[in-house]
């Protein structure tokens, strides 16, 4: 392959090389037809493939999240996915999946925690590794991210991360080195800055990266994230998004006057090159990947989901016996959230809701008992119609200094503009749509976005206003744009002419295009809050069974911002608090991607978390609760009782600076050091049958324990083995992962469980190189960071 990346690196001039090291548009790198290279869409990632454009019309498989991977402790699992990612890829067009994220959890508060397997390096990097075989496999690149110790969003484009050269190797390196083993093609540097130099200048992306791991592939900037011209003397081998900025005519200035040496640009044209011929763009055609059909695309999202939800209590109430009648509240029972805010987000084709899917197997009533928050949603189809054609959803024009330059028909109120060819001439984009009320109230009505907004209501303007965006992240204007409406008395069946109005102004970024989310929204009527909550609690009282499901929103949980509070959002706390008053046998639901605090946890019959499982939420629920399978997850993340207790949280910058002061103590790690109990450790999640575990051998660095299933149905044990060093010369955190295996047993049935300890599980960073200290370890091996019940001396 070398022989033939010079000989066409040879054929390219200055400005040919150029063209190739910035990306041609925002999500696309580009080609060369004089050597035969195609242009090369990526796309977001990690949880589904949401291609070049945010478009209902060009629907994705939504999978599990982050957390909900990593809670399967299963990266067998993960060939499945990858076949599917590589599949939806291929279908759109797609090389390279902008997945998957491996930053740790430092801190639960951090907005893209959800998005990130876990707190543990070795948790992490296993799936990592698996996730990069799987999809590449099929010959889509993966693209781990962000490079590195990119693990909150506060201040993130400016950050300058703090960190000791030994949490650095051990911790937040350590999945990068494994997705690397694991042959990844591309890496995404990071917006922050470690050590005082910002990630895609930094030396770090020398060594190790390129150096001693040997990472041949490309490093892809986050987007934007090249900061200078002179920045291509890095190690960053390709600038996007595009069209050439920094490194585009202003570069090749800098290279004539001799500043930068043009070599710096070959060594990036070659890693691109190669690049290109991995996925196929270059000699040869992408290889075919697996056929998805949509049932099969369902059950794999549905059966991940369902390995993924963690029981972490249960007085017996579950599984539900058949018929059981159920009091389905709270609600994100009705709206959930299937994943979390921000670029990982992907638009569905379909999706089942707790409500439909429990409905669909067990006797069950509904009402949501609280709102999530007072903000406007996007309108529900059902409630608008395109007064163009009649269908459901919304007309939108985009005009440039009043001309039409095209009409589109769209089956979504939240219209994100990113890449939309239309826009990138518009001065204006008009939003039509006739809304239908389906209940007699006041409705609120209104618009999210920025710029000039106009609000006609009935042909009456109602608003008419500047909006400026309201936040410090300018991805704010896409994914959480400022609200404006009006209030509106309705009578069932009432339509109103709705149209908005916006004038792009500034909203193109230059090179880019437009840049804008626009919801069309609505807040619905609902009887008042007190009454809405009292019929939950009735409806409670009157099932054998109350099935709660509480959340968070695409707000609290998203990249851009740290969360400010693990409280539930709304009077959830309170709803749960009633509702298992009124009926023991209480089982929450919670929809969160990230810790939450549950005051309540200790008064309820059963806690189940189901993360941000993907597009079959309901229906996997539905299987969980019934017992059609076993709830398969285990925490990959200590869950706190209180915020306050959380043992490293803070994730604001002092004078520009995040210290990680806590060095290598970060997650289970911290509360182990700390001494404080959280209210579920690491590791933990309960399944629906009994185990007896023993007879543990440790033969050189294999750990083997026999595991029996003494109940009466199938199940999944996932054995853990942690290492610790009660005496040592150096600092330890009290205990760490060393490996771990899930297997599943039937009934009565019995195995022998192997698991490999790395060498690096022995191994600390001093300073200059890996090392081992000489003397014995202490191998725990059981179900959770807490629950060890086998040990064994090793050598
Ligand atoms: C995010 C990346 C993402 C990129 C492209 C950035 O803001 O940090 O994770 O891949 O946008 O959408």
């Amino acid at each position: 392959m070398d022989d033939r990346i010079e000989e066409l690196l040879a054929t390219l001039d200055l400005a040919g090389k150029l063209r190739l090291i910035s990306g041609a548009s925002l999500f696309r790198l580009a080609g060369d037809p004089a050597i035969g290279l195609a242009e090369m869409p990526v796309s977001d990632g990690p949880s589904g493939v949401r291609g070049e454009n945010w478009d209902e019309r060009d629907p994705s498989v939504s999978l599990p999240s982050g957390t909900a991977i990593a809670a399967t402790w299963d990266p067998a699992l993960l060939d499945e996915i990858g076949a599917l990612i590589a599949a939806e890829a291929r279908r759109k067009n797609v090389y390279a999946v902008l997945g998957p994220t491996i930053n740790l959890h430092r801190s639960p508060v951090g907005g893209r925690h959800f998005e990130c397997f876990s707190e543990d390096p070795l948790l992490t990097g296993e799936l990592a590794a698996a996730y990069v075989r799987a999809v590449q496999a099929h010959g889509v690149s993966a693209c781990p991210k962000h490079y590195v110790a990119n693990d909150s969003e506060t201040d993130r484009f400016t950050v300058d991360v703090r960190v000791g050269a030994r949490a650095l190797r051990e911790l937040y390196l350590y999945p990068f080195e494994r997705a690397v083993d694991a042959g990844a093609w591309m890496i995404m540097d990071a917006y922050n800055a470690v050590d005082g130099v910002t990630m895609t200048e930094n030396p770090l992306l020398d060594e190790p990266l390129k150096g001693s791991w040997g990472f041949d592939g490309v490093v892809v900037s986050d987007w934007t994230a090249v900061r200078t011209t002179d920045s291509a003397a890095h190690g960053t081998d390709l600038c996007m998004p595009g069209p050439p900025y920094f490194w585009g005519e202003p570069l090749a200035e800098r290279i004539r006057a001799g500043a930068i040496p043009e070599s710096a640009v070959d060594e990036k044209v070659r890693r691109i090159l190669r690049f290109a011929i991995r996925v196929g763009a270059l000699d040869g055609t992408p290889r075919s990947t697996p056929v998805f059909t949509d049932a099969r695309a369902r059950d794999l999202v549905r059966a991940v989901a369902a390995e993924a939800m963690v029981l972490v209590r249960n007085d017996g109430v579950l599984p539900l016996a058949p018929r059981t009648t159920v009091a389905l509240v709270g609600p994100s029972a009705g709206e959930p959230r299937y994943l979390g805010g921000g670029s990982a987000t992907v638009i569905p084709g379909h999706t089942t809701s707790p409500v439909e899917g429990l409905a669909a197997t067990l006797p069950v009533t509904y009402t949501a008992g609280v709102r999530l928050s007072e903000d406007l949603v996007p309108a529900p189809l059902s409630v608008v119609t395109d007064p163009a054609t009649g269908e459901p959803g919304l007309s939108v024009r985009y005009l440039a200094a009043g001309t039409e330059l095209g009409v589109q028909h769209r089956s979504a109120s939240r219209l994100v503009l990113l890449g939309e060819p239309l826009a990138a001439r518009a001065t204006t984009v008009e939003v039509h749509a006739r809304l239908r009320a389906d209940v007699a109230g006041a409705w609120q009505i209104g618009v999210a976005g920025v710029w000039h907004i106009r609000l006609d209501l009935d042909g009456t303007t109602v608003i008419d206003e500047h909006v400026a965006l309201d936040s410090g992240d300018p991805a704010a204007v896409l994914l959480d744009p400022p609200q404006r409406q009006v209030t509106r008395t309705l009578a069932a069946g009432d339509e109103v002419d709705v149209r908005v109005v916006i004038d792009l102004g500034a909203a193109a970024v230059p090179g880019f295009g437009v840049v804008l989310g626009a919801t069309l929204g609505v807040r619905r009527p609902q009887r008042p809050d007190d009454e809405e909550f009292a019929a939950a609690v009735e409806l409670a009282r009157a099932a054998e069974v109350a099935v709660v499901v509480v959340g968070t929103t695409e707000q609290i949980e998203s990249e851009g911002v740290d969360r400010t509070t693990l409280r539930l959002p709304g009077r959830q706390d309170d709803l749960v608090a009633a509702v298992a008053a009124a009926n023991p046998r209480t089982v929450v639901v919670v929809n969160s991607g990230a810790p939450v605090e549950m005051p309540w946890r200790d008064d309820v019959a059963a806690v189940l978390l189901a993360w941000f499982p993907g597009q079959e939420f309901g229906a996997a629920l539905a299987d969980v609760l019934t017992g059609a399978v076993e709830p398969g997850g285990r925490l990959p993340t200590t869950w706190p009782k209180t915020m306050a207790e959380v043992p490293v949280l803070d994730t604001t910058p002092v004078d520009g600076v995040l210290d990680y002061a806590e060095g290598i103590h970060v997650g289970y790690r911290a509360w182990l050091r700390a001494g404080t109990a959280p209210a579920y450790p690491f590791g933990h999640g309960l399944g629906y049958t009994t185990w007896s575990t023993g007879g543990l051998v440790v033969a050189g660095r294999t750990v083997s324990l026999t595991v029996t299933n003494t109940g009466d149905r199938p199940g999944k044990h996932v054995v853990q083995a942690y290492l610790s060093r009660p005496t040592s010369a150096i600092e330890r955190p009290v205990r760490w992962l060393a490996g771990f295996a899930a297997v599943t047993c039937a009934p009565g049935e019995t195995r022998t469980v192997d698991i490999a300890l790395p060498r690096r599980a022995f191994e600390h960073w001093d300073g200059r190189g890996w090392a081992v200290e000489p003397g014995a370890f202490t191998v725990l091996v059981g179900t959770s960071v807490e629950d060890l019940p086998h040990t064994a001396t090793v050598s």
